[in-house]
């Protein structure tokens, strides 16, 4: 297959998309994106230049001076940032806490809106974030919107944190990001309208995966 294919997969915070898109991306041996990461770097890079996440103005000006660089991986579309991997600290609470005003800011959607289409240079995507099916590539091939319980992810993703914090408060912290994310003004989080709809509550991620590789083998045999 030519190079530019892309599969969406788009969802709220520990909804699974992550893991799925790895998995999926490893299976037909394209290139996995994690978009989410984009933003929090740029919010990691607004943080450590001591910008308030919420001034847009300062943002803004603060997001169109940053150079990005982005490569392959081990199967991934990687990137520096400012001449720099940003690595665990992307996943850190305080980044959390910044990501969702930063990525709610028109000038750094566009920004990253950018980056992300550029990618398709690198070969085929499977590519993981918010409104990649609906704003990013809305023509791409393949549409998922992967959804679970909130109780469910805030249980995944108090598993994978390592800052002490109770289940309550990472599911606080989850539903106070899907808020931003779903009422924002520009690219909010919305189920594309041509976009398959999984709810992976009381599914397994291979599961998944089998589900998204299935309609994908179908959707290439006819
Ligand atoms: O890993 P998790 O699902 O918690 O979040 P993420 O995918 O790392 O995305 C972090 C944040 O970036 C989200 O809460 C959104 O505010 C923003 N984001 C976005 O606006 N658009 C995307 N395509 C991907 C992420």
């Amino acid at each position: 297959m030519e190079k530019g294919n892309v599969i969406a997969i788009d969802g709220p915070s520990a909804s699974g998309k992550s893991t799925v898109a790895r998995k999926v991306a490893a299976a037909l041996d394209w290139l996995y994106v994690d978009s989410g990461a984009v933003y929090r770097a740029v919010a990691w890079r607004v943080i450590q230049n001591e910008i308030d996440p919420s001034d847009q103005d300062a943002v803004a000006t603060h997001a169109r001076e940053i150079q990005a660089n982005f490569f392959v991986e081990s199967g991934a579309v990687l990137f520096e940032m400012a001449g720099e991997r940003p690595g665990e600290a992307l996943r850190r609470e305080a980044v959390n806490r910044a990501v969702s005003p930063v990525a709610a800011n028109p000038v750094v959607r566009e920004i990253v809106t950018d980056w992300l289409r550029g990618m398709r240079e690198l070969g085929n995507l499977v590519m993981e974030g918010r409104d990649i099916g609906s704003v990013v590539f809305p023509e791409a091939a393949f549409k998922f919107y992967l959804d679970a319980s909130p109780e469910e992810r805030a249980r995944r993703r108090h598993a994978e944190t390592q800052e002490g914090l109770s289940v309550d408060a990472v599911g606080a912290s989850l539903q106070l990001r899907d808020q931003i994310d779903s009422r924002r003004m520009t690219a909010p989080l919305t189920v594309a309208k041509d976009a398959d709809i999984v709810d992976s509550t009381g599914m397994t991620i291979d599961d998944v995966v089998a589900v998204i590789l299935e309609r994908v083998r179908l959707a290439r045999e006819t």
